[in-house]
């Protein structure tokens, strides 16, 4: 693109823009640590599994092990949902914007440790049993908003490919902030999981987490609203 592109508002194809970002950052080197960063990050996420896995294999996940996975994969999940929804503030924070490059792998992670949490559910808890499953929606109505919350994340999930984004355009974004209804719901369920046991304090840690990451969000957005408005 020339300089007279770029004053005429001419902006080039997104491939060949993202093509030419990709080149100047190889280029640069300054992104050097990313790759090897990504792949620790990639080791390190494995760790909630490999741990159930180590349990299970010397039996130490207690008296109830569906119990055990069903809590660990459920938590896991809400955990990778905080840390891909805190990448964006901290990158602002930073000014780190590599960091962004490990969003969609962290997002992926949360999808994953959910469908362990629901297949542990589904599967090993009620061997598809559907009428065993709607007796205990009966008694246990949180699942619901966990099964909702779940089923969100599936578009989300499916359309992370780059190839996706390319397609859906600016709609990629709009389908992508249903990250923040997700964990709102995430928080819902757990909230009312605990309350029946009257243990609240977790959920409410991860509650003001959530809210924390939502309202940074939201005074962002609030303030470049206001910066936009035009002088008088
Ligand atoms: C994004 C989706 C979800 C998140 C973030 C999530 C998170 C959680 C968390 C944090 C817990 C409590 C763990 C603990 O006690 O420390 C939990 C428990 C539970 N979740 Fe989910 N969940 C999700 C989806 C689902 C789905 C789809 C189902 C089933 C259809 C489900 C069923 C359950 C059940 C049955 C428990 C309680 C297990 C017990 O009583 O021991 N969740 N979930």
């Amino acid at each position: 693109m020339t300089r007279a592109d770029a004053r005429n508002g001419r902006v080039a194809p997104a491939g060949r823009a993202e093509r030419g970002a990709g080149a100047a950052r190889r280029a640069s080197g300054a992104d050097r640590w990313i790759a090897p960063a990504k792949v620790g990050v990639f080791i390190a996420a494995l760790y909630p599994l490999a741990r159930l896995v180590f349990f299970g294999l010397t039996d130490r996940l207690g008296a109830n092990p569906i119990e055990f996975i069903t809590r660990s994969t459920g938590l896991w999940t809400l955990v990778f949902l905080c840390i891909t929804l805190a990448v964006t503030p901290l990158r602002r924070m930073t000014g780190v914007n590599g960091l962004l490059r490990f969003r969609r792998m962290l997002g992926l992670y949360a999808f994953f440790y959910a469908a362990l949490h629901f297949t542990t559910y589904i599967w090993f808890d009620k061997w598809f049993d559907l009428a065993e499953i709607l007796k205990d929606i009966g008694k246990r109505p949180f699942i619901t908003v966990g099964f909702a919350a779940f089923v969100l994340l599936i578009p989300l999930a499916a359309t992370s490919p780059r190839a996706a984004a390319r397609k859906l355009g600016r709609r990629w974004k709009t389908l992508h902030s249903a990250i923040y209804a997700i964990a709102a719901l995430a928080i819902l369920h757990f909230w009312w999981m605990k309350a029946g046991k009257h243990d609240l304090v977790l959920p409410k840690i991860y509650g003001a987490i959530v809210v924390a990451l939502l309202g940074w969000r939201l005074l962002a957005w609030a303030r470049a609203k206001f910066a936009a408005r035009p002088r008088v």
